[in-house]
């Protein structure tokens, strides 16, 4: 395993290119590592500066007297050779070259004198054309995106520039809390399987997050992806699915997209969940990052409306779960609470009357009920509830029980349920305005628990095929 620690822990950081000018990229990073509170010494890097933002100013990385490790590079892409080699000298670990100009535009030899020059120091190299990374047990940004990150668990790594910087704030505006995000661009060095193997064993982090484009050392990512999978989930969106969408991922990381059916059974087979779209992937990493594992596949409907309950059943089924009845005692304990015209199958139709009692007591019945491993409720607008009301019901039943579950919610509905929805997101309850796409992140919950468990058996076998060989050896 590549050793990140200094990466993620560094002592000092120096920003190459931090420039005079405000909105220069290298001052952006300069900046955002400043206001995120970054606790190690920021050291900006400029030939024809004596201070920048209050901070003085180095002509060059060896003219910095305390220790860096890592050096955020801000420079056209011809002069980071001469950086690297002076980065190096300095002693510094990881270079972090924000710099376009390199492989995806052809300049294939530039790069590869990058990491020539890098691997001279035993430095590491992440990019080039990267926009920098983020570490908020540190409070690293060193990116040119925004600064109203949320700290969390989740680690997001992204091949994608841009869209990595946007989805930054997808993330805060989903509520989604960050550990960890690192722009890998062209991987001329360092690449998805040295991330994901170390942010495996990150305690800060207990979900990855990967917007990819291609990869090129399969096999390898593969037993990684595999291992890693084991602890926490692992979700891709992998981009390329059609002809043309490869043809653009080529043109734009340098990429080759490959056979979209192959990594569809690598992936598979290494445990990893495969979401074919960006609201897909936050919804998953919400219901995942947010909940236990179950501990068996029983998942139970709570609903106020017949018709959004149906929906919901249909999107758990394609996700291969199929309901089954709730427990007598279960269905006759629910019947001391509710009116006679409630349904009591599964789903459980609580009927448009419910109020919040409703939801509270049949949410803590089976919450409390040994049958039920996972709860999807469901809530539809209706004239005599206040939404706000309803949430609160959800979240008291889960405060004040002493079995977690598993649950994902849907608040269906206008502005009001919108901002229910977003009260329970702020509680790490995983919400959404629709049952299916409450059901389907449910659903994503049981794809990687069955992921896990076939990963295990995998990993088993293999282990057996190996010794098998070993004892013949023998
Ligand atoms: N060491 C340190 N600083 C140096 C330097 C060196 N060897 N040589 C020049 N500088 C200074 C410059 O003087 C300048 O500071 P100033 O504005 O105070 O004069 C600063 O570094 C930046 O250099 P400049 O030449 O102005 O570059 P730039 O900021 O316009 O552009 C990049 C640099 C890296 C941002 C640009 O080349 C680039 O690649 N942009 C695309 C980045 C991108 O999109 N990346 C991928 C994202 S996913």
């Amino acid at each position: 395993m590549v050793d990140l620690y200094r990466l993620f822990n560094p002592r000092g950081i120096a920003i190459v290119g931090a420039s005079r000018e405000p909105n220069k990229i290298g001052s952006v990073i300069l900046r955002n590592l400043i206001e995120a509170g970054y606790e190690g010494k920021i050291y900006p890097i400029n030939p024809n500066a004596q201070e920048i933002m209050g901070l003085k100013a180095y002509p060059s990385i060896s003219a910095v007297e305390g220790t860096v490790d890592v050096a955020v590079i801000s420079v056209p892409a011809p002069k980071v050779p001469d950086v690297i080699e002076d980065a190096g000298k300095a002693g510094v670990k990881f270079a972090v070259v924000i710099a376009s100009g390199f492989k995806e535009v052809g300049n294939v030899a530039l790069e590869e004198e990058v990491v020539k020059r890098a691997k001279k120091y035993g430095m590491r190299v992440v990019g080039p054309n990267v926009f920098g990374y983020v570490y908020t047990p540190s409070k690293i940004n060193t990116t040119f995106g925004p600064n109203d990150i949320i700290p969390g668990n989740v680690a997001f790594i992204s091949q994608s520039g841009a869209l990595g910087v946007a989805l930054m704030g997808t993330a805060s505006v989903e509520g989604l809390g960050i550990s960890a995000i690192i722009s890998i661009g062209n991987k001329a060095d360092l690449d998805d399987s040295d991330f994901i193997e170390y942010l495996g064993d990150d305690p800060n982090t207990n979900l990855i997050l990967i917007y990819m484009e291609g990869i090129s050392e399969g096999q390898r990512f593969m037993e990684v992806a595999s291992k890693v999978s084991l602890k926490k989930p692992i979700i891709i969106i992998k981009s390329g699915r059609s002809e043309a969408g490869a043809r653009a991922a080529a043109s734009h990381t340098g990429s080759l997209a490959g056979n979209y059916s192959l990594y569809k059974s690598a992936f598979r087979q290494s445990g990893i969940l495969l979401a074919e779209t960006i609201e897909q992937a936050f919804d998953w990493a919400k219901a995942l990052a947010w909940n236990p594992l179950p501990k068996g596949d029983n998942v139970v409907i709570i609903t106020n409306g017949g018709g959004a309950g149906v929906q919901a059943t249909d999107a758990l089924a394609d996700y291969g779960i199929t309901l089954r009845r709730i427990s007598d005692t279960l269905a006759a304990n629910l019947k001391q609470i509710l009116p006679p015209f409630a349904s009591l199958g599964n789903p459980i139709d609580l009927t448009g009357l419910a109020n919040a009692e409703w939801y509270y007591q049949s949410i803590s019945l089976a919450l409390d009920d040994p049958n039920v491993d996972s709860l999807v409720v469901i809530y539809c607008r209706t004239g005599m509830t206040d939404p706000k009301e309803i949430a609160g019901a959800i979240k008291d039943a889960l405060k004040s029980s002493k079995n977690r579950k598993p649950i994902t919610v849907a608040m269906i509905g206008g502005e009001a349920e919108y901002e229910a929805m977003r009260e329970l997101t702020r509680e790490h309850i995983p919400t959404y305005p629709t049952p299916e796409r409450a059901s389907a992140s449910m659903g994503a919950i049981y794809r990687y628990y069955y992921a896990k468990k076939y990963v295990e058996e995998r990993l088993k076998e293999l282990d057996k095929k190996k010794l098998t060989a070993l004892e013949r050896i023998r």
